[in-house]
């Protein structure tokens, strides 16, 4: 029953006290997330995970690339662990190093050595050593615009991994056209439409994230005839389109800051993961807040991690066998973690 596996967490944190640290992502469950000793957007709890050096063991209530950066930022005695190795996520899959360093080949030809790349944190480790190792950086949606800034110090074209959109929402905002970014098919291993090096200042990684996917300009055509108070909100994964569309757009912490400081009685739109916004119903009683979309959307790989794995996951500690420990090797890590370095000196 629930309240014997809630009293069971309650227990074993109490047990571990400062040497077990669960961060929790805000796209988690309630049942989870209540038992988080940090919430947070994917910066938010990089920063967490770099910063806590006193827990022995990390058990991170998130997705497969949040609990591998958690590992690059911390020492090796600090060993993380995810409740469910299912829990991945299916926009960091679409980058595959092997992928990449093929496509890269390609890119030295058309454009020399004029392109830093820079990669959403939502990637693997490979991908954010990769970027390490090539001079460029890791981006989160809350820093993806500095990070883009500081980028083109560094050079003069600049190769956005894996997510099209928040590569492409965020070089609008700094005014770069539509027409100086191409688009790079992995599968295809080839380039969509004309790579023109006169031309090109950004090139989009093909990836995208299936739930923010889910929200569309018809979604917000619609809502807009319904009710035209409703103010709409999104997250910088949704497409170009809608993000134009939409009144607003951020990361996770900045849609919750966005929403707190609204007035009373406000009505609010929110197209980002279900989780998310049926806890900023719950919460902000005081305002009117749906989802985007009515279907809601919900992350099914941040799903997987539920009450009955985050109590396995302790019960594992407690027997002296951690399970589902995340560990990158070493090369790979030292390589991710300048990458990482370069994006947390500036954030
Ligand atoms: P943020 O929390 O950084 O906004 O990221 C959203 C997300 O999709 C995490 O997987
Ligand atoms: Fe990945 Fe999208 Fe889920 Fe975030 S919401 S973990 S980007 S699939």
């Amino acid at each position: 029953p629930t309240e014997v596996m809630e009293e069971r967490v309650r227990e074993i944190k109490a047990d571990f006290g400062e040497r077990l640290f669960i961060p929790g992502h805000h796209y988690q469950k309630d049942e989870v997330i209540q038992f988080a000793d940090a919430t947070g957007d994917s910066l938010q709890l990089a920063q967490v995970a770099a910063k806590n050096k006193a827990a022995k063991f990390i058990v991170f209530c998130g997705v497969h690339f949040m609990a591998e950066t958690a590992d690059i930022l911390t020492p090796d005695e600090q060993t993380v662990v995810l409740p469910d190795r299912r829990a991945g996520c299916s926009m960091a899959d679409m980058a595959d190093i092997h992928q990449t360093e093929r496509a890269w080949d390609v890119f030295q030809e058309a454009f020399g050595n004029t392109i830093l790349p820079l990669t959403y944190v939502n990637s693997t480790a490979a991908i954010k050593a990769f970027c390490g190792e090539h001079g460029g950086a890791t981006v989160t949606s809350s820093n993806a615009k500095a990070m883009l800034q500081w980028a083109f110090t560094q050079k003069e074209r600049i190769l956005f991994l894996p997510d099209q959109h928040l590569g492409r929402n965020t070089a609008v905002e700094l005014g770069i056209s539509l027409e100086e970014m191409v688009v790079w098919d992995p599968i295809k291993h080839a380039f969509e439409g004309e790579a023109d090096p006169e031309k090109v200042k950004v090139i989009l990684w093909k990836g995208h994230c299936s739930v923010h996917e889910k929200f569309t300009v018809a979604n917000i055509e619609y809502l807009r005839k319904k009710d035209p108070e409703y103010h709409i909100i999104v997250h910088p994964e949704c497409s170009y389109e809608v993000v134009q569309a939409a009144d607003h757009a951020g990361s996770t912490k900045s849609i919750i800051e966005t929403l707190e400081a609204a007035p009373k009685g406000s009505k609010w739109a929110v197209g980002t993961e279900m989780n998310l916004v049926n806890r900023l119903q719950k919460t902000m009683t005081d305002k009117e807040i749906i989802s985007l979309n009515p279907m809601m959307c919900p992350c099914l790989t941040m799903n997987r991690i539920d009450l009955p794995h985050l109590v396995w996951s302790l019960e594992q500690l407690v027997v002296g066998e951690p399970t589902n420990i995340i560990k990158v090797d070493e090369h790979t890590a030292n390589l991710a973690l300048l990458a990482l370095e370069r994006m947390l000196q500036r954030a």
